[in-house]
């Protein structure tokens, strides 16, 4: 067995000085303890306890290069000696700008931020700006960052389904403190599910600025959309005088060089990007069409942040699009691969150790579940999963030197390597004996 006792001091230190002795609440949930780290490098991180583990947390998403790649690591070095960060204009901003609207289909030009949250604030005002109107449509089980404008009660399954008609007060705030007036502004619906839509666009498209989601739904499930489903919400959309508002925050930079936008063949009206964009390094962007980009051009709407464009984010995310784009791709070509092995070597597990499960896998991303299924298409079937025993699972994972996140989703980076898929199946598959004898048990 594993110790983690160092780590657990350092919590109990950390907890002295640190809200929640942790930087972000989400890395509360992690058992034994939440870690602390003494290095990354490559696929692995070490602990402060000297573990090593293979990592599919990935930051929760960014190191799409995995921990201190070189070739960032040096440009990032090689940037920092010209200043960190100026409060005014440089080169790095318009090459990565450009470079952006070169990639993405949705991006005539560029706005630079710190974070997802911030990129998807940004989006929304933009998008009322732009229509004059105020409601926003999201979707359940999907996220899109903390802010009171958007973060509802997550991922709970019990969240009632907005009305056609009268106000959404049943969009529950996700945390305490949190403006409810803001999320007057909300109206949460189901996903996947072109008819609910089709009747609230059509029936409240007067009050509708956008429409947001995410393109996958990576945070719950990893559930793909149905067929059409895109194209549907594209036509309405574009005929109701609504913005389309794509959250790539996590399939940005992941699912290829123009996002889950271009595998889809879907063009939205903005984009919001961040995570893996820069590899690790603070940096967000919402991209999209001129005629609403234009806003920020005339003073309409204000885009602000003390760091915004930073020149060690930029020319780290020119960094790490350089060295995802070589070789015509072949690091996203990589990534899906090996996550296809892993995914399709999970699945024989679980039938090797007689447990029900599903391994929902689009691109390199993959959420494996433990629930008495088939197959999960939308966020209430989801619900059903027993994420208890996937938490118990992630431990035991953590104790077979494999670090993945407990709520069930798998990152790979460009530096995974098929040896590293070999050893976190053999992991997998004494972790789920484990699983199965304590299943037994109780
Ligand atoms: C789809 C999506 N949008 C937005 C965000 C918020 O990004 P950040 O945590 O960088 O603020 C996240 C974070 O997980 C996300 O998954």
């Amino acid at each position: 067995m594993k110790s983690f006792e160092v780590s657990e001091r350092k919590l109990a230190e950390s907890s002295r000085y640190l809200a929640g002795g942790v930087a972000s609440s989400l890395r509360a949930a992690m058992k034994p303890t939440p870690l602390f780290v003494s290095s990354g490098a490559g696929s692995r991180v070490r602990d402060v306890d000297g573990n090593e583990y293979i990592d599919y947390l990935l930051a929760y998403g960014p190191l799409i290069l995995g921990h201190a790649h070189p070739v960032l690591t040096a440009k990032v070095h090689e940037a920092m000696q010209q200043g960190y960060t100026y409060g005014l204009q440089h080169d790095g901003e318009i090459r990565l700008a450009r470079r952006l609207t070169e990639m993405w289909p949705s991006a005539d030009k560029v706005a630079l931020s710190g974070s997802g949250t911030e990129a998807v604030m940004v989006a929304l005002r933009l998008a009322r700006a732009h229509t004059g109107k105020t409601k926003i449509v999201r979707f359940h089980g999907h996220f899109h960052g903390w802010s009171d404008a958007i973060f509802t009660s997550f991922p709970s399954p019990d969240m009632k389904l907005a009305e056609t008609s009268g106000e959404t007060d049943e969009v529950r705030p996700g945390t305490s403190g949190q403006s409810r007036s803001s999320l007057q502004e909300v109206i949460l619906l189901p996903w996947n599910d072109p008819e609910a839509l089709e009747n609230v666009l059509r029936a409240r498209h007067a009050e509708i600025a956008a429409v947001i989601t995410e393109p996958v739904m990576c945070n719950n499930g990893c559930i793909a959309p149905k067929p059409g489903y895109f194209e549907r919400m594209r036509e309405l959309t574009a005929e109701l005088g609504i913005v389309l508002i794509f959250d790539e925050v996590i399939t940005g930079f992941r699912f290829g060089p123009g996002g889950a936008q271009e595998r889809l063949g879907i063009v939205p009206d903005l984009t919001t990007m961040g995570k893996a964009m820069a590899g690790g390094i603070a940096l967000s962007a919402v991209v999209g069409k001129l005629e609403i980009m234009n806003l920020i051009d005339r003073g309409t709407v204000n885009h602000l942040g003390t760091l915004n464009g930073n020149c060690i984010a930029t020319a780290a995310a020119l960094a790490t699009i350089e060295e995802l784009t070589l070789d015509d791709g072949a690091a996203f070509r990589e990534m899906e691969q090996n996550a296809i092995r892993l995914a399709d070597g999970l699945r024989i597990l679980l039938r090797k150790h007689g447990l029900r499960g599903v391994v929902n896998r689009t691109g390199p991303v993959f959420h494996l579940m433990f629930i008495e299924r088939d197959e999960v298409t939308t966020f209430e079937e989801f619900a059903e999963r027993d994420a208890g025993m996937y938490a118990k699972f992630a431990e035991l994972m953590l104790n077979e030197g494999v670090l993945v996140r407990p709520s069930g989703l798998w990152y790979l980076s460009s530096v995974h390597t098929e040896e590293d898929v070999t050893l976190t199946l053999a992991s997998a598959d004494r972790a789920l004996s484990v699983l199965t004898a304590i299943n037994r048990k109780d």
